[in-house]
């Protein structure tokens, strides 16, 4: 068996027969890195086939992230999982970078097993966990009477109160300037675990302007939604994020209930995704007190670095 790196149209050739529709994501997505590497386990030489690979992206800050690590079915548990690993973190020293990143995604309702190979693999190298986070499933149908229920009794309140305290909401679609604004904010004023920025201009997660929303006071962003789809269908909820000293002030509500009103006016969509990062105290606190009572389905995730 040897590893090299091999170019988009091998993997479209040589691939295509075991490869997933989440590599195709990974591979499409690399649009906000300096380009993509994907490094493949051949049989043989050159001519024979692939049995497994594994797509990295270059990002900012001399990082690598490995998104996929794929063995056809077949041939696992062999060693080419480990094979294809160490290869990357070769290949990622070699283009001097300091950093290699890693993210798992596991299913609580798979079973348990191919959560153990993954981290197995991941921690044998020297991995560490630098962060988990919750992907909510909810089903919109059942939470709509829930929503103008909660609202009736509790979130009118919080609206109105921040309102009269001079907090206003605009979407991402007619925030103009705004989100300039915030783009130079997130980093000095906003926890820095979310970044929006990823998500601006994107082409595959893309960017949902009418359904992204900014809090503002005095024109300045105080608390932002990013809400993101791949296929036009089904809603990520990537972002619900508070300045720093805007913290326990409410403000984080003003741009989730923009986004579920405006969801339910819409009508369009009939699942939706939230991503909720384990430090993300606001977003926690919205899936305990509403969201909980409509969850479908929970998976976590754990995000890895490898100091190199
Ligand atoms: C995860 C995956 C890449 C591992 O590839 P692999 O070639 O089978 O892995 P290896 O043979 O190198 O094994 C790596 C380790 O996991 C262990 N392992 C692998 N399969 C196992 C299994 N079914 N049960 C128990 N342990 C297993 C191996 O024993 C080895 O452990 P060791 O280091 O203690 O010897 C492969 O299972 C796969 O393609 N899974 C589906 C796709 C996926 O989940 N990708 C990750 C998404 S980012």
């Amino acid at each position: 068996m040897n590893i090299r790196e091999i170019s988009f149209l091998t993997y479209i050739l040589k691939c295509k027969t075991f490869s997933t529709p989440l590599s195709d994501y990974c591979i499409k997505n690399t649009v906000n890195g300096n380009g993509m590497s994907l490094l493949a386990a051949y049989a043989d030489d050159e001519n024979s086939s692939i049995l497994g690979f594994c797509v990295l992206n270059k990002m900012n800050f001399k990082n690598i992230s490995l998104d996929y690590l794929l063995v056809r079915e077949e041939n696992r548990r062999t060693g080419i999982g480990k094979k294809l690993l160490a290869a990357a973190i070769n290949y990622a020293k070699e283009q001097g970078n300091v950093a290699v990143l890693a993210r798992i995604i596991i299913n609580t309702k798979e079973e348990d097993l191919s959560f153990i190979i993954r981290n197995k693999l991941l921690t044998n190298y020297g991995f560490q966990i630098t962060r988990t986070s919750s992907i909510i499933r909810c089903n919109l149908e059942k939470s709509k009477p829930i929503w103008y229920n909660f609202m009736k009794e509790k979130g009118e309140k919080l609206i109105a109160r921040s309102k009269a305290k001079g907090f206003s909401v605009v979407s991402f679609a007619k925030a103009g300037g705004l989100i300039d604004n915030l783009k130079k904010k997130i980093k000095d004023e906003f926890p820095r675990e979310l970044n929006p920025t990823h998500f601006i201009d994107n082409p595959v997660d893309k960017l949902i302007p009418e359904l992204s929303f900014i809090a503002v006071k005095n024109n300045i962003p105080v608390s932002y939604c990013i809400v993101t789809t791949v296929d036009g269908k089904a809603l990520v909820f990537q972002q619900l994020s508070v300045a720093l000293k805007y913290k326990r002030t409410g403000v984080f509500f003003l741009p989730f209930a923009a986004f579920m009103e405006q969801l339910f006016l819409q009508n369009s969509y009939h699942k939706v995704s939230y991503t909720v990062l384990d430090t993300n105290k606001e977003m926690i606190k919205l899936v305990n007190g509403f969201l909980d009572s409509f969850i479908e389905s929970k998976k976590s995730q754990n995000f890895y670095m490898l100091l190199i």
